[in-house]
């Protein structure tokens, strides 16, 4: 079966990150000149998803504002001969068909989902976050379409994470099918260090089973007080199988201080029109401290 649907839930309030966050959304802010959902969307259209739903709230406007055409910024490029920015602003607006939901409280990653289920129907589809970018020859979420169509089961990105912060993630335990492929036998939702199964965390990509909906409504409060894409996928795995894949690529987690800081530095190092005066800015900053 093939995912043509991707989700971006893009309505949580990005509380590590105020003030920033308090009037913008952290989806829309900039590694050097591209807004984070930027790079998200682009794996999915690389990945061949052009169908792509965003979860939005209040105070989310700017993402709408964003991927929508702007004439007036348009006429004005086309008017400059500004011939390089107009073809990037006109390719945004036109990389995919992009639809929203409000969430219209942010009760949790799982509502957020949820709020997809009428859009949603009865496929299979790809879940991103909005605040993760992924760095990959073969975009992250190709890699797990591939296991899924062998598969045809949800399947969680996931990555190994330092035992003292299995706190911040999703913590998988699973039975080890080959180097990167496990089938998952048990979720649990940011365990302390010292009761974490494992040091195997799940990271801000997913493909979904239908069935998750089902669960998503049967999923109450959990950890903090909101409805956890974790307990959800707790229940599923009590119905059907559940498969995480150690992707390879590189993860940032934007909504985060310091993860937004490496992402930036280091794109700015590949960056073919920033890389060398970056570099010697950098080695000559470092000397100082
Ligand atoms: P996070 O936990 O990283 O987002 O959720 P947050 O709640 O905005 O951030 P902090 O922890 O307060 O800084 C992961 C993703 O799920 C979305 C977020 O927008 C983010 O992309 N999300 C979270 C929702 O869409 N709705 C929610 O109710 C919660």
């Amino acid at each position: 079966m093939k995912i043509n649907k991707a989700v971006i839930p893009a309505a949580g309030l990005g509380t590590r990150f105020l003030p920033a966050t308090k009037s913008s959304p952290k989806e829309m802010l900039p590694i050097i000149d591209k807004p984070a959902i930027q790079y998200v969307t682009e794996e999915a259209v690389q990945a061949g998803i052009f169908s792509i739903l965003i979860i939005t709230g209040r105070g989310k406007e700017a993402i709408e504002n964003y991927f929508d055409v702007s004439f007036e910024l348009e006429k004005i490029l086309e008017e400059r001969g500004k011939e390089e920015e107009l073809k990037i602003v006109k390719e945004i607006a036109r990389m995919a068909d992009v639809f929203y939901v409000r969430q219209k409280e942010a009760l949790g990653l799982g509502h957020a989902v949820l709020c997809a289920e009428n859009w949603i129907g009865k496929e299979p589809f790809a879940v991103f976050l909005g605040d993760d970018i992924i760095f990959a020859e073969t975009p992250c979420i190709k890699q797990m379409m591939d296991i899924f169509e062998e598969k045809n089961k949800s399947i969680l990105g996931v990555m190994d994470v330092e035992r003292e912060d299995t706190s911040k993630f999703g913590i998988i335990e699973g039975k080890k099918i080959d180097e990167s492929l496990y089938e998952v036998t048990e979720i649990v939702e940011k365990p302390e260090p010292d009761e974490s199964p494992s040091t195997t965390a799940v990271v801000g990509r997913y493909i979904f089973t239908p069935r998750i909906i089902d669960e998503l409504k049967n999923t109450g409060k959990g950890l903090g007080g909101e409805i956890q894409l974790t307990d959800a996928i707790k229940s599923l795995l009590k119905k059907e199988k559940v498969y995480a894949y150690r992707f390879k690529g590189k993860r940032y987690d934007i909504g985060d201080k310091f993860g937004f800081i490496k992402a930036t530095v280091e794109i700015a190092l590949k960056r073919e029109d920033l890389r060398k005066k970056f570099y010697e800015y950098l080695k000559e900053l470092l000397r100082k401290y």
